[in-house]
């Protein structure tokens, strides 16, 4: 079989990871090889990056700064990660990817779109996932979904406001509209279990190798 490199993009409480995990388990049911990995903390030294990025309030990194250490992890996850497993054949699953970046850092917090692609392209050495379902959703929505989870992880970009989620979803729909051949857009506010049928069409469409599925 040939690999395959998926990422999974949404804002907060999108509901991206519930489908993701939804995904890998129907792959692996299925026997299908698939790694499950994520943006930012998918290596050792990710998990230490996501630390800072993502979880550890007291720290305020200037906003280059936090896009420099987002490229470093991606710069591991795909080196250790993706470019491994996808050329032995599996299917690498990922949590967030490329597409973040331009999302948060430059719809987000304001960096310069070019830049960002021009240091993406660095970190990933030009390599795209092959497919990116972007799972949107309206950030009133998703701010209503993370309010009522328990006992998560504190992540700094779901406690910005409403305005910033709202400019974050923009700039994954710009992605979308930048290449529509790879980021497909899947309406979030459906049920679970529809956005997971919908999910496993999409992936039966996508890859005509796994006509075992
Ligand atoms: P994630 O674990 O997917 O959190 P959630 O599922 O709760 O949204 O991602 C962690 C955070 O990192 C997320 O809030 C978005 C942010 N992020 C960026 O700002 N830039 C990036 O390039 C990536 C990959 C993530």
């Amino acid at each position: 079989m040939t690999g395959k490199w998926i990422t999974f993009e949404g804002i907060g409480g999108s509901g991206k990871t519930t489908q993701l995990n939804l995904l890998y388990n129907y792959l692996k049911n299925h026997s299908i090889e698939v790694i499950l990995t994520k943006e930012p903390g998918g290596t050792v030294i990710g998990e230490k990056l996501r630390g800072i990025l993502v979880n550890d309030l007291d720290i305020h990194l200037e906003k280059l700064s936090e896009l420099f250490l987002f490229e470093a992890d991606r710069h591991e996850t795909i080196k250790k990660i993706v470019e491994p497993n996808v050329k032995a054949g599996k299917f690498v699953i990922s949590d967030r990817g490329i597409d973040g970046s331009i999302a948060y850092q430059g719809f987000g917090r304001g960096l310069d779109i070019e830049m960002i692609h021009y240091l993406t392209s660095l970190a990933t050495g030009t390599k795209k996932p092959d497919l990116t379902i972007l799972i949107d959703v309206d950030p009133e929505v998703a701010q209503q979904r993370i309010a009522s989870r328990s006992n998560v992880d504190i992540d700094k970009f779901d406690l910005e406001k409403l305005q910033f989620q709202a400019n974050v979803r923009k700039g994954f729909l710009y992605m979308a509209e930048q290449e529509p051949k790879r980021v497909l857009i899947l309406d979030g506010s459906v049920s679970s279990e529809e956005l997971h049928q919908k999910i496993v069409n999409v992936i039966k469409c996508f890859s005509e190798d796994l006509d075992i599925l």
